[in-house]
């Protein structure tokens, strides 16, 4: 699957997010090395707190059934009822892909999936990072 069909799987996926509190809808799609695609939404809750990201639902669906090797992940963003757009992933979605990664090839793809598109690799995301190889 190249980088322009995962992000529209990644748009394909933001419409299940379920975000009534922040109204910010974002979709991931993550391509593991067997070649299958792990997609995941964010899922907000009433306590706020146990509201949990886009990409940590697909790494979380992915590494549950068995998969432990990625090559990219693609992510949209955007309030919800708009078009989808550009997000990067935050913080803690940053730390949680780190673990299953290899980071100077590993692609992160976000933008428009009928228009503007990036991919860069997660190095840039996250330099410096305390990972597996750290410990
Ligand atoms: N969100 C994601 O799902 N992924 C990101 O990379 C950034 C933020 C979600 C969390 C929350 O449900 C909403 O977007 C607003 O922050």
């Amino acid at each position: 699957m190249d980088d322009r069909e995962l992000l529209k799987e990644a748009a394909k996926a933001r419409a299940f997010s379920y975000s009534p509190y922040s109204d910010f809808a974002v979709g991931a799609a993550l391509l593991a090395k067997s070649g299958k695609v792990y997609t995941g939404c964010n899922v907000e809750n009433a306590a706020f707190t146990p509201g949990n990201c886009a990409e940590r639902t697909a790494v979380f669906k992915a590494v549950s059934e068995g998969e432990k090797e990625f090559e990219a992940v693609a992510i949209v963003g955007g309030k919800n009822g708009t078009k989808p757009r550009s997000v990067y992933p935050c913080g803690v979605c940053r730390q949680v892909l780190c673990e299953f990664v290899d980071a100077e090839s590993f692609r992160v793809i976000t933008g428009e999936p009928d228009g503007e598109m990036t991919a860069i690799t997660f190095d840039t995301l996250l330099p410096l990072s305390f990972g597996p190889k750290s410990l």
